[in-house]
């Protein structure tokens, strides 16, 4: 796949464009039993992609590991929301076909820059779930050199260039050898995603019922992208074949354009969550395949010849050359758009908090409000002076909640019955 043909380009068709919103209970039910069902037969693999360098949020320590401050584990990282995740689905796999012994094998991607701390953060996280290192799978990307500005090799140290991890879709080539393990496992279909997402729902067995039930070979989940300028990329069709046109690369006229109904016409907003079968993904991670690299302009550190001294430039001085992951799109023969809400399931970690939008304070605020949206629906409204938190390892997506359910505010864990006490002006609606 090469530079977009821009005059080629179209939305997606209806017909490919399921709403998650617009799915009726019985259709959701389905899906959902679906996709458990799978998941019981250890048919479903969810892998992280875990290896960029988070140059925008400028943490020392990978962006997966970082403690998320919500008081709900002693690690409270995204990896252990997404682990906890897991083991909830387990959980909820079991009690729907009590006969099978589910598994969901984990695959974290990580490269030079992520993949120390990561392992040792993993093996507390693992743990502290309930889970066994037995489930997990680590593989590295891997890292390719940079240039500057003029195309010349970038120098880490007197004796090493510098070198950056090659872009999330160097998860093919970093998956290649471990697909035969995959396939020895039975695991079918694979749901890959960011690590930054806190409302990312791994594994979703709406997604994964849904995509079973309808017979695609990929699928893309999306939000609807309102503003124009968003850092999303969309997803396409150009020459009647799926590609993603990142944000990076999608001209303003066609990022503007609205439909007649006022809508962003490119609305189908990318959130880097995607669904693959084994089939396909063994098609794709095949030599024969070659995914393009695209130019980033990067703060690339490099040492300073005169002192010897690494220095860690505050403005992008060099390129860095990466795949990405949606290139593979234009292979799939049944492709799917799985639309779900933003303000259930995405809102990642990308900036420093002085940033003010996707940053740990926005993941909190949103996790705070999907928590209260879960409790509502049970008919428990708590009031809003202290952000409430609730633990993936009770509930995945809003199930299970009672008085009983054990809460995190503040930083103390509390049972939900126990705030309602303490605040005798908020009634219980069950
Ligand atoms: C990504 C998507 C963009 C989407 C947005 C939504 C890609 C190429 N772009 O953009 O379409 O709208 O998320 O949040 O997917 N990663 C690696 N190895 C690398 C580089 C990145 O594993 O070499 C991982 C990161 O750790 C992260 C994910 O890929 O989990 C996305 O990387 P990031 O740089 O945050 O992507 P965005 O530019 O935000």
């Amino acid at each position: 796949m090469g530079n977009p043909c821009f005059d080629q380009i179209s939305p997606i068709s209806h017909d490919r464009h399921i709403v998650k919103a617009d799915l009726d209970l019985e259709t959701k039910n389905k899906y959902w039993s679906l996709g458990l069902k799978a998941i019981s037969r250890g048919e479903v693999g969810a892998i992280v992609m875990a290896g960029g360098q988070a140059t925008r949020l400028g943490a020392v320590e990978p962006k997966g590991t970082l403690s998320l401050g919500l008081g709900l584990s002693s690690t409270d990282s995204l990896f252990w929301h997404q682990a906890a995740r897991i083991a909830r689905l387990l959980k909820l796999a079991k009690k729907m076909y009590p006969d099978s012994s589910p598994t969901i094998p984990w695959l974290v991607m990580t490269s030079d820059s992520t993949g120390e701390e990561t392992r040792k953060h993993l093996i507390k996280v693992v743990k502290d779930v309930g889970l066994s290192m037995d489930d997990i799978i680590i593989f590295d990307q891997a890292e390719i050199p940079c240039f500057d500005f003029n195309g010349k090799f970038m120098l880490r140290s007197r004796s090493s260039i510098a070198t950056a991890p090659d872009g999330n879709g160097g998860m093919y080539a970093a998956l290649r050898p471990v697909i035969p393990k995959l396939k020895d496992l039975g695991v079918k279909y694979f749901h890959v995603y960011c690590v930054d997402n806190i409302l990312c729902r791994v594994a979703d067995p709406h997604l994964i019922g849904c995509v079973i039930d309808m017979d695609a070979d990929c699928a893309g989940t999306t939000v609807e992208k309102t503003n124009p300028s968003e850092s999303v990329g969309v997803v396409c069709l150009e020459s009647g074949h799926v590609r993603v046109l990142e944000y990076s690369e999608i001209p303003k006229e066609l990022a503007e354009k609205r439909d007649p109904n006022g809508k962003l016409s490119f609305r189908a907003g990318s959130v880097a969550m995607h669904y693959f079968t084994m089939e396909f993904l063994e098609k794709v991670c095949d030599e024969s395949v070659r995914l393009p690299f695209h130019v980033a302009k990067k703060k690339v550190p490099y040492v300073d010849l005169n002192t010897d001294q690494l220095v860690k430039p505050t403005e992008p001085n060099g390129i860095k050359l990466e795949q990405f992951v949606f290139d593979v799109f234009p292979h799939a023969k049944r492709f799917l758009v799985w639309e779900v809400l933003r303000n259930e399931e995405f809102s990642p970690l990308k900036n420093a908090e002085h940033v003010g939008r996707d940053c740990v304070s926005t993941c909190r605020r949103d996790f705070d409000v999907e928590c209260r949206r879960w409790l509502s629906h049970s008919g428990i409204e708590l009031p809003k002076h202290n952000p409430v938190y609730i633990s993936p390892l009770d509930s995945y997506e809003g199930e299970g909640l009672s008085e009983d359910t054990r809460v995190a505010t503040n930083g103390i864990i509390k049972e939900i019955r126990e705030l309602l006490i303490e605040n005798g002006d908020v009634h219980n609606n069950s």
